[in-house]
């Protein structure tokens, strides 16, 4: 991570100290200069194995590999200065045991300076996370709705609806007692987001679950309006970069078309005079 002498970055305790404090500010990053744009205002960014949809073009995580999320854990870690970065641990490398889940979540820190590694999962993940955080890696769980887990789960669907409250809020308890340091909440209903943010003792980071979590995540791409393969009906778009590149590009070869093409000694100036 590119640290300055005056610089340091957020770490796992910062960050799991926020609970019940002023909310925390996320977002996902896949390449160098996104992170730097998002390390002014951001606690934690995630290099997350969204990175296959968004910028890969994949249908989901499942295919997400180790080498795909080092490369752009690396990119990141240039951009960083302030914010904690945590990397996602991709679909297969680390349900089959706690040592399985050892060896590359510590390649994955080694190799990206990552602050963090982040898994999916309740329960039964808790005895992989109280491994992990017991050999010093601090661990982000993320329980709701898991998109690795999306073909068990039967689509991207609301988790957690009227008697199946009980069992995110049995998930998110048990990945916080085995040690995670905060806990994502993906699509789940306000209510539930509020008990479980009461119950457990440290942050709930929301991504579609309300103003009752103790700070907020989004992917980055869907936030600035970049991905429009789909939209997940909670997200607010801040920015239309796809539309408003959509229609650069038609300027630039509207402007090819009838050959103005600039020369060398041409100077284009940022408010458009030439
Ligand atoms: O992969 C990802 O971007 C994530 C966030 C949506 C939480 O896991």
């Amino acid at each position: 991570m590119s640290q300055t002498a005056t610089t340091k970055a957020l770490g796992a305790a910062d960050i799991r100290a926020r609970k019940g404090g002023a909310p925390l500010v996320c977002l996902t990053a896949y390449t160098t200069p996104v992170a730097r744009l998002a390390d002014r205002d951001c606690d934690l960014v995630l290099v997350g194995d969204s990175v296959g949809m968004v910028l890969h073009g994949l249908p989901s995580t499942l295919s997400v590999t180790m080498e795909m999320m080092i490369l752009h854990g690396q990119a990141v870690a240039r951009g960083l200065e302030r914010a904690m970065m945590v990397i996602d641990m991709p679909f297969g490398s680390y349900e089959d045991s706690p040592q399985q889940a050892f060896r590359n979540a510590a390649r994955l820190m080694a190799e990206t300076g990552a602050g963090a590694v982040k898994l999916e999962g309740g329960a039964h993940m808790a005895e992989t996370i109280g491994f992990l955080v017991a050999r010093g890696i601090p661990v982000m769980g993320h329980v709701g709705l898991t998109p690795q887990s999306i073909h068990t789960l039967g689509g991207y669907r609301v988790q957690g609806k009227g008697s199946d409250a009980d069992r995110v809020l049995a998930d998110a308890q048990a990945v916080a007692e085995a040690g995670a340091f905060a806990v994502v909440l993906e699509k789940v209903p306000a209510a539930l987001a509020a008990r479980i943010t009461w119950t457990i003792a440290v942050p709930t980071i929301g991504i579609g679950a309300s103003a009752d979590c103790d700070g907020q995540i989004l992917v980055i791409d869907d936030m600035l309006g970049l991905f429009d393969a789909f939209r997940p009906k909670f997200v607010k778009r801040y920015a239309q970069l796809a539309s408003d590149a959509a229609s650069a590009i038609a300027s630039y070869a509207a402007e090819v078309r009838t050959r103005a093409f600039p020369a060398a000694e041409h100077v284009f100036h940022d408010d458009g005079r030439t």
